[in-house]
């Protein structure tokens, strides 16, 4: 049976690609995509989604607007990474297709939850997941797993120790963490394993189709930011990293360690703080990615693209 998804995200060129793998891949079965603002303002990623589901021909998914804010602090986006529209690259004069459902993606979500359990996959800031919890406390245990794209076991890439989904919304991510759900980090240290190398973007382009040439496109625009901002010749597909864990977790290997969220720090908002040698004596509370098998992880990526047509 696969597993009933749902995706909060932020698209962003990495969600975008998360949420085709999401719609195609056998192993999971989405049933919604929620949005957070992030990437970009909560519109332009709401509209972005409804983009992605419409080039990906899945129609039947509904796409709901969630948090236009973080908790209590101020929005900062990340319109250097990804752009005026959050997904630059190819140009859309259209419509997407694929309507905003007229629920909110808390209206949403507490829908699917109430149906039965589900695997909640975010890839942005974790202010819808926080809302939730904190809100309809009783869906808690219809919750199987929460596997979240963000944060690091090390340094950040937003501020020196902050990963950018985690500073965005620290208080959230911190409530998020605290609420006993199963929760699994895939942070930088392990998305950074995910790089679309030259051989990627050929293996891509080599699928031949609309959607594959769009994709394609993305990944240049993401990469052309990657390497300006970062220096890195290629760029890290963060957020199908967690994605593919959902869809078998042998692909994103993961240990056990106390995990909490810097929310105080003068410096460090944000912050992960990954006890990965038991320095603490905290109990573990959450699995921490450290290791993909790029192969397997690659391969799911182009299936999922192939598959789509
Ligand atoms: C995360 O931040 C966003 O820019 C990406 O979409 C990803 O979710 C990486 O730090
Ligand atoms: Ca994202």
């Amino acid at each position: 049976m696969p597993t009933p998804l749902v995706l909060d995200c932020d698209p962003g060129h990495d969600d975008a690609i998360a949420i085709l793998l999401a719609v195609a891949d056998p192993a999971v079965d989405l049933r919604a995509v929620t949005t957070v603002a992030g990437n970009q303002t909560v519109e332009k990623c709401t509209l972005n989604a409804r983009r992605v589901l419409s080039l990906a021909g899945a129609p039947s998914i509904p796409v709901a607007r969630g948090a236009a804010q973080p908790l209590v602090r101020r929005l900062r986006i990340a319109d250097d990474v990804h752009g005026q529209t959050g997904l630059d690259g190819p140009r859309f004069t259209d419509d997407p297709s694929v309507p905003q459902s007229p629920y909110s993606a808390h209206e949403l979500l507490t829908d699917v939850l109430r149906t039965g359990p589900a695997t909640i996959v975010a890839t942005g800031a974790l202010t819808n997941v926080a809302r939730l919890l904190s809100e309809e406390p009783g869906l808690a245990p219809n919750i199987t797993e929460i596997v979240w794209m963000g944060g690091s076991t090390g340094r950040g890439n937003i501020a020196p120790l902050a990963e950018a989904n985690s500073a965005v919304d620290p208080e959230a991510a911190d409530l998020v963490v605290r609420s006993g759900v199963p929760f699994t980090m895939c942070g930088l240290n392990v998305t950074h394993q995910a790089l679309v190398t030259d051989e990627v973007l050929a293996r891509l382009d080599r699928i031949g189709t609309p959607l594959a040439r769009v994709c394609v496109e993305w990944m240049t625009f993401f990469a052309s930011t990657y390497r300006e901002l970062f220096g890195f010749v290629a760029p890290p597909l963060h957020d199908p990293v967690a994605v593919a864990r959902v869809i078998d977790p042998a692909i994103v290997r993961c240990v056990e360690a106390n995990l909490v969220v810097e929310t105080q720090g003068e410096w460090t908002a944000g912050a992960t703080v990954v006890d990965l040698d038991h320095y603490t004596g905290r109990p573990p509370n959450a699995r921490i990615a450290v290791e993909l098998d790029r192969a397997a992880f690659w391969d799911r990526i182009v299936d999922a693209i192939t598959t789509l047509g």
